[in-house]
């Protein structure tokens, strides 16, 4: 029977879990119990392990960190810890929930939209035929390449599954998934002040089972593109089409010859709508609210300002414009979320390059236990989740010390007024690798060259200003590795199979060509459809 009276921290969580009301006596545990069980572990292993633990009392010395979401930043987490292990340091234990069957996150694709197999609410908001929008050049870890996981070069803009194996690839060599309890949802987190521990509650979607445990560090990754944002539009109630947010959006193969309504100017809207135009769409027409994306549209695409109102399938667009519409999806962005969180913890921030309230981007200066990671809108993405998992890491191995409160608001306020002042495209992304550059002095990760990917994004910027349909078929060069990537055996546009295998495979030539273009042996060149050079003004603001 778990001895209570020799443990005062055993005591605390069955006290705090009896006066919350959670579950029965011991349907829950400690994270040893977590640790090293592998997934759905019952509710009597949970109480056995814990008893026999707490006779000895040894559990006890070693901190015990929870990481909630295993997306790549929490995978970045893991694979942070693993690397201080493999270099000899102490870790603590560590238990990452979960609450999808696969690690992956954004990147762990589903098919379903709305409420998954369990009843929650479905993660991933990528589509099936979704490509890096960015250049892989400009995310590469910089401990584990593109050339170690595939062993030959691959293009600048993989497909999503390519991606996925890329990251999963790399953890999966460590054997960090046994820290992962997969199908567990992190349902609350709860601070004690007494303890200066975290009670963390998850449910075990599987099994069904609800456990409390306690942590000394809380680490959040769990994602802030998952959640839309839906603002109303006066008569959208009776659009009679297809009406949508970008979140459920699972490919365009249905918008073909229809006139299809993106609202919003960024990222998906771009990407959806190019995904419409590859599909057939007849017409896409993106609204804007605050500006337009600008860039060089081809004929059948194009940009206009914000929707006044919706009458039946007709919408009316604030310079007087009127058009019929046979699908609108609301590309208007995601909600920072924290439902597992009470509000004081929670991080509340538009999505920006620096939300306040986190000290180096990482840690709550509301309680410096608790640490967000990727919570910033994200020109870098894998290589900064991984020198924030590296500085949380060091932060929690004592390795890097925290100032004092009033030190940490400076900070803040010093990276807040340099965001302020951002106006143009490449200052946002410099400001971004000067923030991990940052970080990554701090640590052991590997220094790589930012410089050099700011001019990548630039390029990338500048290939997608001068033609959204092919920028994809553009190279760029590691800077990790200095290999240049391959050109891609079809040009994007005409790349109806986006699966890994035919990705990686070389053939001879492509069916699709084939079709298109007729038996012929010469190489397929892409129709340019667009070649109106940059505006100077344009090229100005990047
Ligand atoms: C449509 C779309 C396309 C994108 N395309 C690109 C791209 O081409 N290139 C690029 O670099 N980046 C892209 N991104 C950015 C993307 O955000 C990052 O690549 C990356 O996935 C972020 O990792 P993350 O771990 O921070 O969050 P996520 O990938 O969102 O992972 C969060 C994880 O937390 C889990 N989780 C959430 N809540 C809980 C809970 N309560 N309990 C347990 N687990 C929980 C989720 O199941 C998920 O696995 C895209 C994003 C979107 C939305
Ligand atoms: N292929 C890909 O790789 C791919 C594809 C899609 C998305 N993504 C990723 O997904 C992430 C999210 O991108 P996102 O485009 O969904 O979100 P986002 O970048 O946050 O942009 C949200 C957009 O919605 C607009 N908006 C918000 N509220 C609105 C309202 N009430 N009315 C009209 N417009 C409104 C915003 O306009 P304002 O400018 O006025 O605020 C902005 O243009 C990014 O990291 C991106 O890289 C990647």
């Amino acid at each position: 029977m778990l001895d209570l009276k020799s443990s005062p921290r055993a005591a605390t969580v069955a006290g705090f879990l009896l006066s919350s009301g959670v579950a029965t006596p011991f349907a829950t545990g400690s994270a040893n119990a977590f640790h090293g069980a592998g997934c759905g572990t019952s509710s009597a292993r949970v109480v056995a392990v814990v008893a026999e633990k707490v006779g000895t009392g040894e559990e006890y010395l070693q901190k015990r960190i929870a990481i909630i979401g295993a997306g790549p930043s929490g995978m970045a987490q893991l694979r942070a810890f693993e690397s201080a292990k493999r270099a000899g340091r102490e870790i603590p234990e560590i238990v990452c929930f979960e609450k999808q069957g696969d690690w992956g996150g954004q990147w762990n694709y589903d098919w379903r939209t709305g409420i998954d197999q369990y009843g929650e609410p479905v993660h991933s908001s990528m589509y099936r035929n979704l490509w890096s929008n960015g250049p892989k050049e400009a995310l590469e870890f910089a401990e584990y390449t593109f050339d170690e996981h595939f062993g030959k070069p691959i293009s600048s803009y993989p497909p999503r599954e390519v991606l996925w194996e890329y990251i999963n690839g790399r953890v999966e060599k460590t054997g960090v998934r046994d820290y992962v309890r997969f199908s567990t949802a992190v349902r609350w987190v709860q601070y004690n002040e007494s303890t200066g521990t975290f009670f963390v509650t998850v449910e075990d979607l599987v099994n069904k089972v609800t456990e409390t445990s306690e942590f000394d560090h809380v680490i959040v990754g769990s994602g802030h593109f998952s959640v839309p944002n839906v603002p109303h539009f006066e008569g959208i109630e009776t659009f009679p089409g297809s009406l949508r947010h970008a979140h459920d959006f699972r490919g365009a193969e249905s918008l073909a010859g229809t006139d299809v309504l993106l609202i919003g100017a960024s990222y998906s809207a771009e990407d959806i709508g190019v995904q419409a135009y590859k599909m057939g769409a007849r017409s896409v027409t993106f609204s804007y609210r605050t500006q337009p994306m600008g860039l060089d549209w081809p004929e059948g695409m194009e940009e206009l300002p914000l929707i006044d109102r919706f009458e039946g399938s007709v919408a009316h667009f604030s310079n007087g414009v009127s058009r019929r519409f046979d699908a609108v999806v609301l590309c208007t962005g995601y909600l920072h979320h924290y439902p597992f969180l009470p509000t004081e913890l929670a991080l509340d921030s538009p999505n920006c390059l620096y939300p306040d309230t986190l000290y180096r981007g990482v840690v709550s200066e509301k309680n410096n236990k608790l640490f967000y990671l990727g919570a910033q809108d994200q020109w870098f993405t894998f290589n900064m989740f991984d020198a924030q998992a590296w500085f949380v890491r060091d932060v929690i191995l004592g390795e890097v010390s925290l100032p004092d409160a009033a030190a940490q608001r400076d900070s803040i306020d010093s990276w807040l007024a340099r965001q302020d002042a951002l106006s143009t495209t490449r200052e946002q992304i410099q400001f971004q690798a000067d923030y991990i550059r940052d970080l990554i002095g701090a640590t052991d990760y590997p220094m790589f060259d930012l410089d050099t990917v700011v001019e990548i994004f630039v390029q990338w910027t500048q290939d997608k200003q001068a033609n959204v349909l092919t920028y994809r078929d553009g190279r760029h060069r590691s800077v990790i590795t200095g290999t240049m990537a391959a050109r891609h055996h079809t040009p994007w546009l005409r790349e109806l199979d986006d699966c890994s295998e035919r990705y990686l495979s070389k053939p001879e030539r492509s069916e699709l060509s084939t079709m298109v273009d007729g038996p012929h042996t010469e190489p397929v060149t892409m129709p340019v459809r667009v070649t109106r050079p940059i505006a100077s003004e344009q090229a100005k603001a990047i």
